[in-house]
């Protein structure tokens, strides 16, 4: 397998241009998340949709209800779980990332084995294979572990260190992703764990501050080329094409992405001001935040943000109900609460 840098002249005229529109359009998402001044409202919110499309390429299916009961701790079946330990997984490797202001390959074996829930860590043992759908095999990736420990070496130059080649970072993203997925250090979670990569070098790199870009949802969309645009690579060296397909995925999301915001920010503020207008005396920002958060919410978290006791944080879900923001449901004992609106908004 090769390694990188790539020594290419792959960066065409129909590339360049493509990777303006792409970088312009992300750099319009990396401004418009500043107009949700708390960032955990955005974090959590578009995280949880991610977390659901890049599980759905792996065939792990849950729904927005599901994993919305995951957040307030409600039992929850396994397949939801999983999605739930994406989005733990992206948290961590933002965190580290933070940390160690370097981006590195023991970060992504920790995002993997919070993902698939074991510590199995980089393929020890031979026989992995990638097959088709219809079971052959179309990519054997590299089999020994010492070879692999050399690629993700060399991998993790290329990602830290720029002057190994000037490409534009979007670009490099892309290179990046499938050097990741050729070299498929792992026995599963690759596809998630080199998804999560992807928004991680972008947050690296300063494209964004926050790790709100996914590309996950336009990846199921488009799944086929996807899978066959990496199958072709091995053996055609097609990085245009395949390049052309990351930078669109990246414009469209970034796109699709600054409505999901506006949609968010337009929602807080009407909902802002039917609190304060229909109930003033338990308005405040910190409040609107909160309904914000989660999609469902419960009384254990007004307490717990609000610094209010149980019975004050009963009372105020109960009017936020009475006056039709919040739908107030049970499941047995337990009661909780959904932002309806804001349910649909993350659901277009
Ligand atoms: N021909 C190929 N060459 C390199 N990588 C490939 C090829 N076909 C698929 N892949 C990658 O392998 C991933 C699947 O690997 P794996 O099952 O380990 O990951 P996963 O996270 O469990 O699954 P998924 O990506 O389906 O969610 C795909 O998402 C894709 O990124
Ligand atoms: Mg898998």
């Amino acid at each position: 397998m090769n390694k990188l840098p790539l020594n290419k002249d792959i960066e065409t005229k129909k590339v360049l241009k493509k990777s303006i529109s792409a970088n312009r359009a992300l750099s319009l998402l990396n401004g418009v998340a500043n107009i949700i001044p708390n960032q955990y409202v955005l974090i959590n919110s578009l995280i949880l949709k991610e977390a659901k499309s890049s599980s759905e390429i792996e065939n792990i299916v849950t729904t927005n209800d599901e994993l919305y009961k995951a957040e307030i701790e409600f039992e929850v079946s396994r397949d939801t779980k999983e999605v739930q330990r994406y989005k733990e997984a992206l948290l961590k490797g933002y965190e580290l990332l933070q940390k160690d202001r370097l981006l590195l390959i023991k970060h992504l074996v920790e995002v993997q084995s919070i993902i698939v829930d074991n510590n199995a860590g980089i393929r020890k043992q031979s026989g992995t294979r990638l097959k088709n759908s219809k079971g052959e095999v179309v990519y054997t990736p590299p089999q020994s572990f010492n070879e692999i420990m050399d690629l993700l070496d060399n991998l993790e130059q290329y990602i830290n260190d720029d002057s190994l080649e000037d490409f534009d970072y979007l670009i490099k993203m892309a290179i990046i992703h499938f050097q990741f997925e050729a070299i498929h250090p792992f026995y599963d979670g690759n596809g998630r764990t080199g998804r999560i990569l992807n928004v991680l070098y972008l947050v690296y790199k300063d494209l964004l501050n926050l790790p709100i870009l996914y590309i996950s949802e336009y990846i199921i969309q488009n799944k086929d080329k996807y899978y066959e645009l990496l199958a072709k690579l091995h053996q055609q060296q097609s990085w245009e094409e395949y390049i052309l397909f990351m930078l669109e995925a990246v414009e469209e999301t970034s796109k699709d992405t600054i409505r999901t915001i506006e949609d968010i920010k337009a929602l807080m503020d009407k909902q802002a001001e039917i609190i304060q207008e229909k109930l003033p005396k338990i308005y405040s920002k910190e409040l609107v935040e909160l309904l914000f958060m989660n999609p469902y919410t419960k009384i254990e978290f007004l307490e717990k943000h609000l610094s209010i006791t149980r019975q004050t944080a009963s009372k105020y879900l109960k009017q936020l109900s009475f006056i039709g923001l919040l739908e107030e449901q049970k499941v047995g004992k337990a009661k909780y609460y959904i932002n309806k609106e804001f349910v649909e908004v993350l659901s277009r």
